[in-house]
């Protein structure tokens, strides 16, 4: 756990709880639904939501930055994919509540994921983005990721298709 002042407010950076499970759906489902920087179509339900907790939080790689009970991010690390020879190589995801971006907290979040990547054994790092979304490029790149590829016109949302930028730090 770590706390940094925030436009002067002390965010504290800890392990997701269930108690911060419909927190953490409200942020992700406006992604989700109504912009680009997810590909992904399904919103979660509150079981859904509850099982993607149970999956990161064993492994404590689901990470808040809150300011006292406000979830104002958050991040997750998954394998990169769901085969054992992938398991030590890890995808990142970092998402910030609308109207406190730009403020550090996806800065303080992805720290967080990176150095509990290197505890869980992590030999790598990637991250797979939408390629039109500047701020997280600009995130990971600050970050010691680098871009090892761009995957073409390989998603369909919201009515256009979507390039993704796959960049890689090592660990
Ligand atoms: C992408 C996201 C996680 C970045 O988090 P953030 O808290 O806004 O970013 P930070 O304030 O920590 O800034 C990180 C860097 O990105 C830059 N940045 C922030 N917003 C930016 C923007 N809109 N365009 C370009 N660069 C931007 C910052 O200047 C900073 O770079 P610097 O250190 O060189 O100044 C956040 O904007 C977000 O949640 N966006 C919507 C969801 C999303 O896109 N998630 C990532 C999916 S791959």
């Amino acid at each position: 756990m770590s706390s940094d002042m925030l436009v002067g407010r002390a965010v504290r950076v800890r392990s997701a709880v269930a108690a911060d499970g419909d927190q953490i759906a409200a942020i992700w489902n406006h992604e989700v639904l109504w912009t680009d920087a997810t590909t992904d179509t399904e919103p979660r339900d509150g079981r859904a939501q509850r099982e993607w907790l149970e999956r990161h939080r064993g492994d404590a790689s689901a990470v808040v930055a809150v300011v006292g009970d406000e979830v104002l991010a958050y991040g997750s690390l998954s394998p990169y994919r769901p085969k054992p020879a992938f398991a030590r190589t890890l995808e990142d995801s970092v998402y910030v509540k609308r109207g406190h971006r730009g403020a550090g907290l996806g800065t303080l979040i992805l720290r967080e994921l990176i150095g509990r990547a290197r505890e869980l054994g992590g030999h790598s790092m990637l991250a797979r983005i939408t390629s039109g979304n500047a701020a997280s490029l600009r995130l990971h790149q600050r970050h010691g990721f680098s871009v090892v590829g761009v995957e073409r016109e390989v998603a369909v949302k919201l009515g256009r298709w979507h390039d993704v930028t796959v960049l890689q730090r090592p660990l």
